[in-house]
Protein backbone atom coordinates (compact mmCIF):
# COMPACT_ATOMS: atom_id res chain seq x y z
CA UNK A 1 0.00 0.00 0.00
CA UNK A 2 1.46 2.94 -1.26
CA UNK A 3 1.53 6.23 1.78
CA UNK A 4 2.62 10.11 0.87
CA UNK A 5 4.36 11.94 2.62
CA UNK A 6 4.91 15.86 2.42
CA UNK A 7 7.59 18.13 3.38
CA UNK A 8 7.79 21.55 3.07
CA UNK A 9 11.18 22.43 3.47
CA UNK A 10 12.33 20.62 6.13
CA UNK A 11 8.96 20.25 7.62
CA UNK A 12 6.56 17.24 7.14
CA UNK A 13 3.07 18.59 6.25
CA UNK A 14 1.46 15.42 5.78
CA UNK A 15 2.89 12.20 6.51
CA UNK A 16 1.62 9.06 5.80
CA UNK A 17 0.17 7.64 9.10
CA UNK A 18 -2.73 9.77 7.71
CA UNK A 19 -5.18 7.99 5.36
CA UNK A 20 -7.25 10.33 3.54
CA UNK A 21 -8.78 9.83 0.14
CA UNK A 22 -8.53 13.63 -0.61
CA UNK A 23 -6.25 16.11 0.69
CA UNK A 24 -7.10 19.39 0.73
CA UNK A 25 -4.19 22.38 0.08
CA UNK A 26 -4.80 26.06 0.59
CA UNK A 27 -4.85 29.49 3.05
CA UNK A 28 -8.30 28.61 4.70
CA UNK A 29 -7.77 26.87 8.05
CA UNK A 30 -9.70 23.89 7.17
CA UNK A 31 -8.01 22.66 4.55
CA UNK A 32 -5.38 19.66 5.18
CA UNK A 33 -2.52 21.86 4.52
CA UNK A 34 -2.63 25.02 5.65
CA UNK A 35 -0.28 27.53 3.63
CA UNK A 36 -0.73 31.40 5.09
CA UNK A 37 0.29 33.77 2.41
CA UNK A 38 -2.09 35.97 0.39
CA UNK A 39 -0.71 34.27 -2.96
CA UNK A 40 -2.59 31.28 -2.28
CA UNK A 41 -6.10 30.84 -2.93
CA UNK A 42 -8.70 29.48 -0.19
CA UNK A 43 -8.68 25.83 -1.93
CA UNK A 44 -6.04 26.15 -3.53
CA UNK A 45 -5.79 22.27 -4.85
CA UNK A 46 -6.25 18.71 -3.86
CA UNK A 47 -4.40 15.62 -3.94
CA UNK A 48 -6.44 12.55 -4.19
CA UNK A 49 -5.53 8.91 -3.94
CA UNK A 50 -7.24 6.29 -6.32
CA UNK A 51 -6.63 2.85 -6.60
CA UNK A 52 -3.23 3.13 -4.61
CA UNK A 53 -2.32 6.25 -6.65
CA UNK A 54 -1.85 9.77 -5.73
CA UNK A 55 -2.64 12.50 -8.13
CA UNK A 56 -3.17 16.43 -7.72
CA UNK A 57 -5.68 18.89 -9.53
CA UNK A 58 -5.53 22.36 -9.34
CA UNK A 59 -8.21 23.93 -8.24
CA UNK A 60 -9.32 26.91 -10.43
CA UNK A 61 -6.84 28.92 -8.06
CA UNK A 62 -5.52 32.79 -9.03
CA UNK A 63 -2.00 32.00 -9.02
CA UNK A 64 -1.96 28.31 -10.38
CA UNK A 65 -0.21 25.06 -8.87
CA UNK A 66 3.33 24.13 -10.90
CA UNK A 67 4.19 20.26 -10.71
CA UNK A 68 7.67 19.65 -11.31
CA UNK A 69 7.82 23.13 -12.73
CA UNK A 70 4.87 22.71 -15.07
CA UNK A 71 1.73 24.80 -14.60
CA UNK A 72 -0.75 22.41 -14.20
CA UNK A 73 -4.26 22.94 -16.25
CA UNK A 74 -7.43 24.12 -13.79
CA UNK A 75 -9.44 20.90 -12.41
CA UNK A 76 -6.93 18.25 -15.05
CA UNK A 77 -5.35 15.77 -12.72
CA UNK A 78 -1.74 14.66 -12.98
CA UNK A 79 -0.08 11.57 -11.38
CA UNK A 80 2.32 12.33 -8.88
CA UNK A 81 5.57 10.01 -9.20
CA UNK A 82 7.80 8.30 -6.23
CA UNK A 83 9.23 12.24 -5.33
CA UNK A 84 7.22 15.69 -7.28
CA UNK A 85 7.96 18.60 -6.41
CA UNK A 86 4.72 20.51 -6.17
CA UNK A 87 4.60 24.90 -6.46
CA UNK A 88 2.69 26.85 -5.29
CA UNK A 89 3.55 30.29 -4.55
CA UNK A 90 5.91 30.98 -3.02
CA UNK A 91 5.83 27.28 -1.65
CA UNK A 92 7.55 24.31 -2.95
CA UNK A 93 5.94 21.30 -1.54
CA UNK A 94 8.02 17.97 -1.73
CA UNK A 95 6.15 14.89 -2.37
CA UNK A 96 7.63 11.37 -1.29
CA UNK A 97 5.83 8.05 -1.97
CA UNK A 98 6.84 5.35 0.19
CA UNK A 99 5.75 1.52 -1.72
CA UNK A 100 5.40 -1.31 1.43
CA UNK A 101 5.69 -0.05 5.02
CA UNK A 102 7.20 -2.25 7.36
CA UNK A 103 4.94 -3.30 10.21
CA UNK A 104 5.15 -1.88 13.22
CA UNK A 105 6.29 -3.65 16.58
CA UNK A 106 6.55 -2.91 20.19
CA UNK A 107 5.55 -0.01 21.99
CA UNK A 108 5.69 3.45 20.35
CA UNK A 109 5.84 6.61 21.81
CA UNK A 110 2.68 8.78 20.83
CA UNK A 111 3.25 10.91 17.87
CA UNK A 112 2.09 14.65 19.39
CA UNK A 113 -1.34 15.61 17.74
CA UNK A 114 -0.07 17.22 14.21
CA UNK A 115 -2.27 20.17 14.89
CA UNK A 116 -0.29 20.64 18.60
CA UNK A 117 2.75 20.15 16.68
CA UNK A 118 1.83 22.45 14.51
CA UNK A 119 0.51 25.28 17.21
CA UNK A 120 4.23 25.16 18.66
CA UNK A 121 5.89 26.70 15.49
CA UNK A 122 6.68 29.66 14.19
CA UNK A 123 7.27 29.33 10.77
CA UNK A 124 10.17 26.94 10.54
CA UNK A 125 11.12 27.32 13.86
CA UNK A 126 9.55 25.16 16.43
CA UNK A 127 9.77 25.98 20.45
CA UNK A 128 7.27 26.60 22.86
CA UNK A 129 9.45 27.94 25.86
CA UNK A 130 9.02 31.19 27.15
CA UNK A 131 12.24 32.19 25.93
CA UNK A 132 11.37 31.11 22.21
CA UNK A 133 7.78 32.64 22.76
CA UNK A 134 9.75 36.10 23.56
CA UNK A 135 11.85 35.49 20.07
CA UNK A 136 8.96 35.12 17.94
CA UNK A 137 7.72 38.47 19.63
CA UNK A 138 10.53 40.15 18.41
CA UNK A 139 10.88 38.94 15.05
CA UNK A 140 6.81 40.17 14.56
CA UNK A 141 7.81 43.91 16.01
CA UNK A 142 10.83 44.01 13.80
CA UNK A 143 10.19 41.87 10.20
CA UNK A 144 8.35 44.94 9.05
CA UNK A 145 11.16 47.76 9.99
CA UNK A 146 13.71 48.73 7.68
CA UNK A 147 16.45 48.79 10.19
CA UNK A 148 19.11 46.31 10.03
CA UNK A 149 18.85 43.62 12.72
CA UNK A 150 21.62 41.74 14.19
CA UNK A 151 21.22 38.21 15.62
CA UNK A 152 22.97 36.84 18.47
CA UNK A 153 23.35 33.33 19.95
CA UNK A 154 25.69 30.13 20.29
CA UNK A 155 26.25 27.82 17.56
CA UNK A 156 23.62 25.93 16.01
CA UNK A 157 20.59 27.75 17.94
CA UNK A 158 18.67 28.72 14.51
CA UNK A 159 20.39 31.96 13.46
CA UNK A 160 19.43 31.23 9.94
CA UNK A 161 16.10 30.65 10.59
CA UNK A 162 15.55 33.64 12.70
CA UNK A 163 16.70 35.90 9.90
CA UNK A 164 14.69 33.99 7.30
CA UNK A 165 11.79 34.42 9.82
CA UNK A 166 12.30 38.00 9.61
CA UNK A 167 12.37 37.59 5.50
CA UNK A 168 9.05 35.92 5.30
CA UNK A 169 7.14 38.49 8.19
CA UNK A 170 8.15 41.59 6.21
CA UNK A 171 7.18 43.69 3.17
CA UNK A 172 10.09 42.84 1.58
CA UNK A 173 8.85 39.00 1.11
CA UNK A 174 8.10 38.92 -2.98
CA UNK A 175 11.97 40.91 -3.31
CA UNK A 176 14.79 38.84 -3.08
CA UNK A 177 16.38 37.18 -0.07
CA UNK A 178 20.60 36.88 -0.40
CA UNK A 179 22.46 35.21 2.05
CA UNK A 180 25.92 35.50 2.06
CA UNK A 181 27.92 33.17 4.80
CA UNK A 182 31.06 35.62 5.60
CA UNK A 183 32.63 32.79 7.39
CA UNK A 184 32.71 30.39 4.36
CA UNK A 185 34.41 32.35 1.86
CA UNK A 186 37.90 33.15 2.60
CA UNK A 187 38.28 36.93 3.70
CA UNK A 188 39.84 38.52 1.25
CA UNK A 189 37.63 37.59 -1.69
CA UNK A 190 34.20 38.88 0.62
CA UNK A 191 34.34 42.18 -0.25
CA UNK A 192 34.40 41.78 -4.13
CA UNK A 193 31.36 39.14 -3.64
CA UNK A 194 29.45 41.64 -1.53
CA UNK A 195 30.13 44.79 -4.13
CA UNK A 196 31.07 43.05 -7.02
CA UNK A 197 33.72 44.21 -9.45
CA UNK A 198 34.04 46.01 -12.51
CA UNK A 199 36.02 44.61 -15.54
CA UNK A 200 40.03 44.55 -15.22
CA UNK A 201 39.21 45.50 -11.49
CA UNK A 202 42.25 42.70 -10.71
CA UNK A 203 43.93 40.21 -13.07
CA UNK A 204 41.55 37.46 -13.71
CA UNK A 205 38.49 39.80 -13.38
CA UNK A 206 37.48 39.42 -16.87
CA UNK A 207 34.29 40.83 -16.90
CA UNK A 208 32.05 42.98 -14.82
CA UNK A 209 30.50 41.34 -11.53
CA UNK A 210 27.60 42.19 -9.54
CA UNK A 211 27.88 42.01 -6.03
CA UNK A 212 25.44 40.69 -3.12
CA UNK A 213 24.33 43.84 -2.53
CA UNK A 214 23.41 45.19 -5.58
CA UNK A 215 21.26 41.41 -5.92
CA UNK A 216 19.48 42.20 -2.78
CA UNK A 217 18.52 45.80 -3.89
CA UNK A 218 14.77 46.29 -2.87
CA UNK A 219 14.79 43.43 -0.64
CA UNK A 220 17.01 41.89 1.90
CA UNK A 221 20.91 40.73 2.60
CA UNK A 222 21.52 38.32 5.48
CA UNK A 223 25.33 38.39 6.18
CA UNK A 224 26.05 35.36 8.34
CA UNK A 225 29.45 34.79 10.67
CA UNK A 226 29.64 39.02 10.66
CA UNK A 227 32.54 38.99 13.43
CA UNK A 228 34.67 37.09 10.45
CA UNK A 229 35.12 40.71 8.73
CA UNK A 230 38.51 41.73 7.60
CA UNK A 231 38.66 46.20 8.12
CA UNK A 232 38.13 46.57 4.73
CA UNK A 233 35.28 44.83 4.32
CA UNK A 234 34.23 47.08 7.66
CA UNK A 235 34.68 50.19 5.83
CA UNK A 236 32.66 49.43 2.82
CA UNK A 237 29.33 47.88 5.32
CA UNK A 238 29.88 50.66 7.39
CA UNK A 239 29.45 53.17 4.32
CA UNK A 240 26.52 51.39 2.75
CA UNK A 241 24.93 51.10 5.79
CA UNK A 242 25.21 54.93 6.46
CA UNK A 243 24.08 55.70 3.09
CA UNK A 244 23.28 52.85 0.74
CA UNK A 245 26.15 53.68 -1.10
CA UNK A 246 29.13 52.01 -2.38
CA UNK A 247 31.49 51.11 -5.69
CA UNK A 248 32.28 47.96 -7.21
CA UNK A 249 35.61 47.11 -6.87
CA UNK A 250 37.52 49.11 -9.43
CA UNK A 251 34.95 51.02 -10.56
CA UNK A 252 33.86 54.89 -10.24
CA UNK A 253 30.64 54.91 -10.45
CA UNK A 254 28.68 55.63 -7.14
CA UNK A 255 26.12 52.64 -6.94
CA UNK A 256 23.10 52.86 -4.79
CA UNK A 257 21.14 50.33 -3.18
CA UNK A 258 17.96 49.86 -0.99
CA UNK A 259 18.67 46.75 1.11
CA UNK A 260 17.61 45.76 4.30
CA UNK A 261 20.10 44.60 6.27
CA UNK A 262 20.06 41.43 9.17
CA UNK A 263 23.31 39.90 10.33
CA UNK A 264 24.10 36.86 12.64
CA UNK A 265 27.15 35.85 14.51
CA UNK A 266 28.13 33.39 17.52
CA UNK A 267 31.45 35.01 18.55
CA UNK A 268 31.64 37.96 21.31
CA UNK A 269 31.38 40.90 19.15
CA UNK A 270 32.46 42.88 22.97
CA UNK A 271 35.46 41.37 22.49
CA UNK A 272 36.70 41.63 19.04
CA UNK A 273 35.72 45.36 19.54
CA UNK A 274 38.12 45.88 22.25
CA UNK A 275 40.93 43.44 20.75
CA UNK A 276 40.59 46.04 17.94
CA UNK A 277 39.05 43.11 15.61
CA UNK A 278 35.64 44.52 14.77
CA UNK A 279 34.39 48.60 14.24
CA UNK A 280 32.35 49.98 16.65
CA UNK A 281 31.22 52.29 14.50
CA UNK A 282 29.65 49.01 12.47
CA UNK A 283 28.64 47.10 15.62
CA UNK A 284 26.04 49.94 16.50
CA UNK A 285 24.85 50.52 13.29
CA UNK A 286 24.02 46.96 12.62
CA UNK A 287 22.47 46.05 15.75
CA UNK A 288 19.62 48.77 15.68
CA UNK A 289 17.67 45.86 16.58
CA UNK A 290 19.48 42.71 18.37
CA UNK A 291 17.55 39.39 19.10
CA UNK A 292 18.90 36.79 21.48
CA UNK A 293 18.37 33.18 20.51
CA UNK A 294 18.68 31.87 23.89
CA UNK A 295 20.93 28.47 24.29
CA UNK A 296 19.12 25.00 23.57
CA UNK A 297 19.74 23.93 27.18
CA UNK A 298 17.67 27.44 28.62
CA UNK A 299 14.46 26.46 26.68
CA UNK A 300 13.07 23.29 28.46
CA UNK A 301 10.98 20.84 26.99
CA UNK A 302 11.64 21.92 23.61
CA UNK A 303 14.06 19.67 23.44
CA UNK A 304 11.62 16.93 23.04
CA UNK A 305 9.72 18.68 21.02
CA UNK A 306 12.65 19.31 19.13
CA UNK A 307 13.34 15.02 19.18
CA UNK A 308 10.04 14.06 18.24
CA UNK A 309 10.09 16.94 15.14
CA UNK A 310 13.57 15.65 14.26
CA UNK A 311 12.40 11.60 14.59
CA UNK A 312 9.47 11.93 12.63
CA UNK A 313 11.65 13.78 9.63
CA UNK A 314 14.14 11.42 9.65
CA UNK A 315 12.25 8.13 10.95
CA UNK A 316 9.60 8.98 8.47
CA UNK A 317 12.19 9.49 5.41
CA UNK A 318 14.06 5.96 6.34
CA UNK A 319 11.07 3.48 7.66
CA UNK A 320 7.72 5.68 6.79
CA UNK A 321 6.82 5.65 10.27
CA UNK A 322 7.85 7.66 13.39
CA UNK A 323 10.50 5.53 15.39
CA UNK A 324 9.99 4.29 18.57
CA UNK A 325 12.95 5.55 21.88
CA UNK A 326 12.45 4.61 25.19
CA UNK A 327 11.74 6.85 28.05
CA UNK A 328 15.01 6.84 29.60
CA UNK A 329 17.02 8.00 26.11
CA UNK A 330 14.76 10.67 26.09
CA UNK A 331 15.30 11.97 29.42
CA UNK A 332 18.82 11.72 28.66
CA UNK A 333 18.20 13.85 25.53
CA UNK A 334 16.17 16.28 27.73
CA UNK A 335 19.40 16.43 30.57
CA UNK A 336 21.92 16.77 28.17
CA UNK A 337 23.72 20.48 28.08
CA UNK A 338 23.37 21.11 24.19
CA UNK A 339 26.79 22.85 23.69
CA UNK A 340 26.34 22.16 19.71
CA UNK A 341 22.42 23.28 20.27
CA UNK A 342 19.68 22.68 18.18
CA UNK A 343 22.44 21.34 15.35
CA UNK A 344 23.94 19.01 17.92
CA UNK A 345 20.42 17.50 18.64
CA UNK A 346 19.47 17.14 15.20
CA UNK A 347 23.06 15.39 14.30
CA UNK A 348 22.53 13.05 17.38
CA UNK A 349 19.29 11.99 16.14
CA UNK A 350 20.24 11.44 12.70
CA UNK A 351 22.99 9.07 13.94
CA UNK A 352 20.79 7.47 16.26
CA UNK A 353 18.96 6.21 13.10
CA UNK A 354 21.80 5.97 10.89
CA UNK A 355 22.16 2.23 11.87
CA UNK A 356 18.76 1.10 12.86
CA UNK A 357 17.37 -1.10 10.45
CA UNK A 358 14.77 -2.82 12.43
CA UNK A 359 12.28 -1.75 15.13
CA UNK A 360 13.42 -1.53 18.21
CA UNK A 361 12.98 1.21 19.68
CA UNK A 362 15.81 4.02 20.46
CA UNK A 363 18.02 3.54 23.61
CA UNK A 364 19.82 5.43 25.31
CA UNK A 365 23.35 3.38 24.12
CA UNK A 366 21.95 4.39 20.46
CA UNK A 367 22.84 8.22 21.53
CA UNK A 368 26.31 9.12 20.88
CA UNK A 369 26.52 12.59 22.79
CA UNK A 370 29.93 13.67 22.28
CA UNK A 371 30.26 17.50 23.50
CA UNK A 372 31.69 18.93 20.28
CA UNK A 373 34.46 21.01 22.38
CA UNK A 374 35.83 16.95 23.30
CA UNK A 375 34.47 14.46 20.74
CA UNK A 376 37.73 13.83 18.58
CA UNK A 377 40.72 12.85 20.63
CA UNK A 378 44.67 13.71 19.28
CA UNK A 379 45.12 10.97 16.81
CA UNK A 380 41.53 11.54 15.56
CA UNK A 381 42.78 15.24 15.54
CA UNK A 382 45.90 14.49 13.70
CA UNK A 383 44.50 11.65 10.86
CA UNK A 384 40.82 11.73 10.83
CA UNK A 385 39.37 9.21 8.40
CA UNK A 386 36.67 10.02 6.03
CA UNK A 387 33.88 9.61 8.46
CA UNK A 388 35.17 11.42 10.70
CA UNK A 389 35.89 14.40 8.63
CA UNK A 390 32.65 14.34 7.53
CA UNK A 391 31.59 14.58 11.37
CA UNK A 392 33.86 17.27 12.08
CA UNK A 393 32.86 19.17 9.26
CA UNK A 394 29.31 18.33 10.30
CA UNK A 395 29.93 19.68 13.49
CA UNK A 396 30.66 23.44 12.15
CA UNK A 397 28.51 23.42 9.47
CA UNK A 398 31.12 23.10 6.93
CA UNK A 399 32.56 25.85 7.71
CA UNK A 400 36.50 25.37 6.25
CA UNK A 401 37.84 27.88 8.81
CA UNK A 402 36.59 26.43 12.00
CA UNK A 403 37.52 23.07 11.11
CA UNK A 404 40.66 24.20 10.35
CA UNK A 405 41.05 26.04 14.00
CA UNK A 406 39.42 23.00 15.56
CA UNK A 407 41.75 20.49 13.71
CA UNK A 408 44.68 23.07 14.34
CA UNK A 409 45.58 23.08 10.57
CA UNK A 410 45.13 25.61 8.02
CA UNK A 411 42.12 26.26 5.84
CA UNK A 412 44.02 24.89 2.67
CA UNK A 413 44.96 21.82 4.52
CA UNK A 414 41.10 21.28 5.16
CA UNK A 415 40.81 21.77 1.40
CA UNK A 416 43.50 19.30 0.19
CA UNK A 417 42.31 16.49 2.61
CA UNK A 418 38.85 16.87 1.43
CA UNK A 419 39.70 16.59 -2.24
CA UNK A 420 41.71 13.66 -1.41
CA UNK A 421 38.12 12.17 0.60
CA UNK A 422 36.54 12.98 -2.67
CA UNK A 423 34.20 15.68 -0.56
CA UNK A 424 32.97 18.46 -2.46
CA UNK A 425 33.04 21.70 -0.11
CA UNK A 426 31.81 24.20 -2.24
CA UNK A 427 28.72 21.82 -3.40
CA UNK A 428 28.07 21.33 0.08
CA UNK A 429 27.89 24.58 0.98
CA UNK A 430 25.68 25.33 -1.56
CA UNK A 431 23.34 22.67 -1.38
CA UNK A 432 23.70 20.72 1.69
CA UNK A 433 25.47 16.94 2.48
CA UNK A 434 23.59 14.36 1.35
CA UNK A 435 24.92 10.83 3.31
CA UNK A 436 25.37 8.27 1.22
N1 LIG B 1 13.73 26.14 16.66
C1 LIG B 1 14.13 25.27 15.73
N2 LIG B 1 13.24 24.41 15.18
C2 LIG B 1 13.63 23.53 14.25
N3 LIG B 1 14.89 23.42 13.78
C3 LIG B 1 15.81 24.25 14.26
C4 LIG B 1 15.48 25.21 15.26
N4 LIG B 1 16.61 25.90 15.55
C5 LIG B 1 17.58 25.40 14.79
N5 LIG B 1 17.12 24.40 14.00
C6 LIG B 1 17.93 23.59 13.07
O1 LIG B 1 19.21 23.45 13.65
C7 LIG B 1 20.24 23.61 12.68
C8 LIG B 1 21.16 24.75 13.06
O2 LIG B 1 20.50 25.98 12.90
P1 LIG B 1 21.24 27.26 12.25
O3 LIG B 1 22.08 26.83 11.10
O4 LIG B 1 20.23 28.31 12.01
O5 LIG B 1 22.18 27.65 13.48
P2 LIG B 1 23.09 28.93 13.68
O6 LIG B 1 22.61 29.62 14.89
O7 LIG B 1 23.15 29.70 12.40
O8 LIG B 1 24.52 28.27 14.02
P3 LIG B 1 26.03 28.80 13.67
O9 LIG B 1 26.32 29.93 14.61
O10 LIG B 1 26.88 27.59 13.96
O11 LIG B 1 26.04 29.19 12.25
C9 LIG B 1 19.54 23.80 11.36
O12 LIG B 1 19.45 22.55 10.71
C10 LIG B 1 18.16 24.30 11.76
O13 LIG B 1 17.21 23.96 10.79
MG1 LIG C 1 24.66 29.96 10.97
Amino acid sequence: MPKLIVFLGKNIVWDASREKRAIKIGKLEDNDIVLRDSRVSRYHAVIVKEADRFYIYDNGSTNGTYLNNKRLPKKIRRELDEESKIFISPYTLQCKIIHDMPHQQGTRVEPLDDVVEDSFHYGSMLGKSEAMLKVYDQIQKIAKERDPVLIRGESGTGKELVAWEIFTAGNRVDKPYVAINSGAIPKSLLVTELFGHEKGAFSGADARKIGKFEEAHTGTIFLDEIGDTLPETQVALLRVLQDGTFYRIGGREEIHVDTRVISATNQQLEQLIAAGKFREDLYQRLSVFTIFLPPLRERGDDVLLLTHHFLKQYGMEKFGHLPHITEEALERLRKFPWPGNVRQLESVIKRSLLYKEDNTPIQVDDLVMDDIRQPFNESVLKNPTRPQFVKILEEVNWNTRKAAELLGVTPKAIQNKANRYGIKLRDIKKHGYDSE
